[in-house]
């Protein structure tokens, strides 16, 4: 199968995009409203851009109806956020914070997570998470449809259960859960090395 891109209908395009580039991490967003309610959101489009400061990027979509996601509108009002990841016990946890609420409600009591302060930020931390990066928003572009966040990292946290002296990762213990298309995931854990 072969498709020029400008023949192709945009349904089809975000099947493709989304069933192709994978496996994807999951950034598990973490804000804070003007208004000081707490938010929590899940993104694939996410990735590293930059170790050293560290630089992660997320891609948000608008609402169908057009409007903003409440992540991008805290992240621009208030030029933070925090980057959890997810492991394979928080997965129905992390499904439950993608489904839409109005931005009144508090996402970590919906999905039973704790808020844990942050260092550097405003926005809480998810405690459950095994793994949180506190952020300042570095560049906000859009591109098309899309928010592109690059966000600069100030703090990581890593659960002492999931790494050594050395730095090395027990991912049996970290349970980094993947996107894949459709209602696909990946657990990525046990011998994973590609020799
Ligand atoms: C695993 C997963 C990955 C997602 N990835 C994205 C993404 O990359 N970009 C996006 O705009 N929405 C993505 N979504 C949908 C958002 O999480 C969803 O629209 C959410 O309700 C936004 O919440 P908010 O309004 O609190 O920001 C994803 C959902 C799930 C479950």
């Amino acid at each position: 199968m072969e498709l020029v891109v400008k023949k192709t209908d945009e349904e089809t395009l975000y099947k493709l995009i989304l069933g192709l580039v994978v496996p994807r991490p999951i950034a598990w967003v973490s804000t804070v409203s003007k208004e000081g309610i707490y938010n929590i959101a899940p993104f694939s489009f996410f990735n590293a851009v930059n170790d050293a400061p560290p630089v992660l990027m997320i891609s948000v979509s608008d609402r169908d109806e057009g409007t903003l996601k409440d992540t991008v509108k805290n992240i621009l009002d208030t030029k933070e956020f925090v980057i959890n990841m997810v492991s394979e016990e928080l997965f129905e946890k992390m499904k439950k914070t993608g489904e839409e609420f109005p931005p009144e409600v508090d996402e970590f009591k919906e999905a039973g997570l704790t808020p844990e302060p942050s260092r550097f930020v405003v926005a809480p931390r998810i405690k459950e998470a095994k793994v949180s990066f506190e952020c300042k928003l570095y560049k906000y572009v859009p591109v098309y449809d899309m928010h592109v966040i690059f966000g600069e990292v100030l703090l990581i946290r890593v659960s002492d259960e999931i790494i050594d002296e050395n730095l090395n990762v027990n991912y049996e213990k970290y349970k980094p859960i993947g996107r894949l298309g459709g209602t696909y995931y990946l657990k990525v854990y046990g011998e994973c090395k590609i020799k």
